[in-house]
């Protein structure tokens, strides 16, 4: 901390889609723009984020000093240059928490002056919306405290979860894509609407409503998701001839096949930044 009980500086690096979605989060929450701080490219885009929300760009070195919590929120093939810039400017104490998809913590670790606590965070899209699910990780210095700070911040925009590193490939493949895999679904069930005859923006309407409200029951009510879907499946009924031709053409089959494959690729992606 900069001062003693003071809460932390953050700086976020990179304030692209993620990024400002954490900052207009954060301040949506109840920080104040001078606890604030971002970097940017961009002279454009720094003034029009500063004009947007009054929060103040700086350089990396600069937020690297003043700033207790570092947020990368870069695309990961930009991480090189940013590690080159962040490396003889941040403080030993300082929290770094990475957003960035497939960067293990000991990529920061090598690179970063010795000590410096790493968080690795797998957010997805819906943080835009203020509905990120967001698994964290510890480095090899991170606490309890660091953790607890990050799970503070990310609630802001979100759920939290934390889970060891090694299950991080199985989180990008499970709600790191899954808002692509609803919207996948939600396009096929729009189709079908069409099929059926019905005009496309009625179609829309039912499907997306339909699916906030799904969405809503099973986040609302705890229920277990065959009990509700139980309760809308009557003996000899519309729905159950509907779950036949979804089992009959394997949809469950698809989905664990697909969701395996996309953690796969996500290995893959990590293997890259392996210790040399
Ligand atoms: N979007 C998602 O759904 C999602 C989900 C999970 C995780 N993530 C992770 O979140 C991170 C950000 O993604 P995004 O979609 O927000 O990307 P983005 O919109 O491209 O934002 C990245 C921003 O960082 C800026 N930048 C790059 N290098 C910089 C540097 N050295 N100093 C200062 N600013 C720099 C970029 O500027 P330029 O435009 O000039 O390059 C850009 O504005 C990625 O690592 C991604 O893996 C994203």
């Amino acid at each position: 901390m900069t001062q003693a009980n003071a809460r932390p500086v953050i700086a976020v690096l990179g304030a692209g889609k993620i990024g400002e979605a954490l900052l207009s989060g954060l301040l949506h929450g109840g920080r104040q723009a001078d606890e604030l701080l971002f970097t940017e490219r961009s002279a454009s885009r720094s003034a029009q984020l500063t004009e947007t929300y009054g929060i103040a760009s700086a350089g990396v070195p600069a937020a690297a000093k003043k700033a207790d919590v570092l947020v990368v929120a870069v695309k990961p093939q930009d991480i090189e240059p940013l590690l080159d810039e962040l490396a003889p400017a941040v403080r030993g104490d300082t929290l770094i928490v990475s957003l960035c998809a497939g960067l293990p913590t000991a990529l920061f670790e090598r690179r970063l002056p010795a000590g410096t606590p790493v968080v690795r965070v797998m957010p997805n899209t819906p943080m835009l919306v203020g509905e990120a699910m967001s698994a964290i990780s510890p480095g090899k210095h991170a606490s309890g405290a660091h953790l607890a700070t990050v799970e503070e911040l990310l609630a802001v925009v979100g759920k939290v979860v934390r889970v060891p590193e090694s299950q991080q490939d199985a989180v990008t493949a499970l709600s790191g894509s899954g808002p692509a895999y609803f919207f996948f679904l939600v396009e096929a069930m729009i189709d079908a609407g069409i099929l059926l005859g019905l005009p496309r923006a009625v179609a829309e309407k039912l499907i997306i409503q339909s699916a906030v409200g799904a969405a809503t029951m099973l986040a609302e009510t705890g229920e277990h998701p065959v009990i509700l879907r139980e309760a809308v499946t009557s003996p000899a009924g519309t729905t159950i001839m509907a779950i036949r031709e979804l089992e009959n053409h394997g949809v469950r089959a698809a989905l664990l096949a697909a969701i395996e494959a996309a953690r796969d690729r996500s290995r893959e992606l990590g293997r890259v930044h392996e210790a040399d």
